[in-house]
This record gives C-alpha cells, structure tokens and sequence, in this order.
C-alpha cells in the first residue's frame, strides 16, 4: 500500500479512537497523560507533556474538520492557564506546552489570548538561557544542584525562540537557539554518533562537570528517545535557520539510530541495555518517523538514495508501532501501549503516554501529506 493510502487508512482508525477518547477526558478534571484502568489519568497542570493533548486535538481537527477536536483543543489550553500563573514552575519544555498548542491556535484563526501565552511561554524560555551559551532544563529547589543541568530534550523546545524571533523581529531569542544547538553539537555527541541525554555545566563557568544516565540505563549508554529528540531537534533547528550543519548533526545520529535498531523495527528503551528485560519505547519510533522523514525532504536534491532509505525507515517505524503497539478498541482510550517513561522507572514501562500518539499522529499526517509543521506554526498562512 502506498503511503498516502495507508496513512488515510490509519487516519480513520485515529478518528474513530480518538473520538471515543475525546468524550472520555471531558469528564476528566485535567489533561491526559497517560492511562489507568480504562481511563485517562492526568498528571497535573503544568506537567511537561500538557501541550501534546491539544495538539494532538489540533491535528485531529486538521485531518477531519470535526468541532469536537477544537472543542478539547480549546478546554485544555485554557485549564493550562493555571501554569502560566504560577510561572516560577515552570521549566525549558514550554516549547512542548505552548508552541505546538498556543502557537497553533493562533496560527489558525488568530486569537489573541494565545499569542500572549506562547510570547509568555517564549519569554520564559529565553530568561533560562545562561550566557555560558545553553538553555538551563531542569528546576531543583532553588539550591543550584541542577543550574548547569543542560539536557538534550531541549533541542525539540528552540522552536519557540525561533517563532519568538520570527514574531518581534528580534533576533534575541534565534541567536539563544543557536547558541544552544550549537553546544549541543560541541559537547553532546559521542565518538559513535550518539549523544548524552544529560551534560551538567558548571553553571558559572560553562566547563562540563558530568554526564549522568539520566532517562537511560546508564551513564554514557544511550537512550532512544534521547537520541529521537536530537534527530528531530536538529532538523527543526535547520528548518528554522536554513544553517545546514543542523542537517549534518541530525543525519549523524539518525545513522547511529537506524544502525542499532533490531530488525522489528520497535525501538528499544536504550540501544545499551541488555537484552532482558526486553523494554521498548513506542515514543521514540515516532518522534524518529517525524525526524526522517523532514531530514529526507531536506536532502533530496542532493542525496536521492539517502533521502529515499531515511523515507523507508520511516515509514517502517510508523507502520511498526500500527501493526504491534497499537490499540484500537475501546478497552483504552489511549493508542499507543508500549511507551516507556525511563528505564529505571519500572511503573512508567510500557504504558500510555500523550505523547507518544502526538508524534505517531503527528508522522501519519506527515504520511498523508500533511506539510504544514506545527513547531512553525506562523508558516502556516505562507
Ligand atoms: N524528559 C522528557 C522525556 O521524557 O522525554
């Protein structure tokens, strides 16, 4: 089956869940993140992942037209108002809460409120950046433990300075991206291609202190969904500037991700754990898929063949997580079962996570043809 063809049929198959599992978070008092029982669990407003339950509803309402996803695209950005208010609590992932959410609410029809909300967000982010040249990621309790914390997930929240930039003309907020990304080429890659999730700086003078296992098995080793986020990062860091050294960076640990995957094509949590247990990770495939396949438009004048074997992981990678890890019944309102929080987080193995059906949603439009990419939502009108 071609891909257009597939991705339509798996568009309708998200319809009809995705239906069923809007009409069960309305009777929830929050967001869904991930599933208990036969029901959504929220995790708390402000909790990183917030923004993909509306962006998902968004790029549901994009594929179908239907009121009902911006409905509850529109009820979960204002329930994150909250957030906004008790900002101090806030962290580097309000690209993930705003851009992909505010950012597109604005893009579609122009609502003032939530252009506020992402300059708000985009503000917040900016005001993280230590002029030793990276974006602080984690809070601690104010005690300095994790100032210097820069971790790799960043990458996918520069978009929002980006937009910044590209909103008030300013550069300000573009040249903090870069720097950013620019550092994380510096000191985040391995000799192998892969990268850290975690470098601690020290925060005064910039010198690099550890590099901690963080999400992964251990230190050193290297976590998929780690290495996802740098793929797609740096393609949306390239999309942004036009500076080809961010294609470089996202090809050499797209290589390394591709040449580690077992032949199921289901990423494992870590490609240096051991082989039992046997953990995997649904969100990394996906976030990869949506990696590849703008690294494989990026590059095809120049590169054909590279351009079409990056399609066809892809496409491998998407249809993966349908043909093994997808639940289509009613028994659970979430799509995706087989998401894992961290590898030492033995409640968070193999579970639900919004996220992970954002970025499997997110490469099935992408599939269908979708190119409007919601990390660049004021392209929208071009
Ligand atoms: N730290 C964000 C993630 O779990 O990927």
């Amino acid at each position: 089956m071609d891909d257009r063809s597939w991705a339509n049929s798996v568009l309708s198959k998200l319809d009809a869940k995705m239906t069923y599992g809007v009409q069960k978070a309305q009777t929830l008092d929050g967001i869904p993140y991930t599933v208990q029982g036969s029901e959504w669990k929220s995790n708390g407003i402000g909790w990183w992942t917030n923004g993909f339950w509306p962006a998902e509803m968004w790029q549901m309402y994009l594929a179908t037209g239907k009121e009902l996803y911006r409905a509850e695209a529109l009820r979960a950005e204002t329930l994150m108002d909250e957030a906004l208010k008790n900002f101090t609590r806030l962290h580097h992932d309000v690209g993930f809460l705003w851009l992909i959410n505010s950012g597109v609410h604005y893009a579609l029809d122009g609502n003032a409120d939530s252009l506020t909300r992402m300059l708000f967000a985009g503000n917040i982010l900016a005001g993280r950046y230590n002029p030793n040249g990276f974006i602080r990621a984690w809070n601690d309790n104010n005690d300095g433990t994790r100032a210097g914390w820069s971790i790799i997930d960043t990458m996918m929240n520069l978009p929002l300075l980006y937009t910044m930039s590209a909103y008030t003309h300013d550069p300000r907020f573009a040249l903090m991206a870069k720097s950013h990304a620019d550092h994380v080429i510096q000191n985040f890659f391995k000799p192998d291609g892969s990268v850290y999730h975690i470098v601690c700086y020290n925060a005064e003078t910039g010198a690099i202190e550890d590099t901690p296992a963080g999400q992964g098995c251990a230190p050193g080793s290297s976590w998929s969904r780690g290495q996802s986020w740098a793929m797609y990062g740096f393609m949306l860091s390239y999309l942004h500037t036009g500076d080809r050294r961010y294609i470089a960076a996202s090809r050499r640990v797209s290589d390394y991700f591709l040449s580690h995957m077992p032949e199921d094509m289901l990423a494992p949590v870590d490609f240096c754990q051991s082989a039992e247990p046997h953990l995997i990770d649904n969100c990394a495939n996906g976030i990869a898929a949506c990696g590849l396949i703008e690294l494989a438009k990026a590059i095809q004048d120049e590169a054909p063949e590279a351009a079409e074997s990056y399609m066809n992981a892809a496409r491998a990678l998407l249809r993966a997580l349908d043909e093994h890890c997808a639940d289509w019944t009613e028994k659970t309102p979430a799509v995706l079962t087989h998401c894992t929080s961290a590898y030492h987080d033995e409640a968070g193995h193999h579970i639900a996570m919004d996220y992970g059906d954002y970025f499997f949603i997110e490469g099935v439009r992408k599939l269908a043809g979708e190119t409007r990419l919601f990390w660049k939502p004021l392209d929208f009108a071009k």
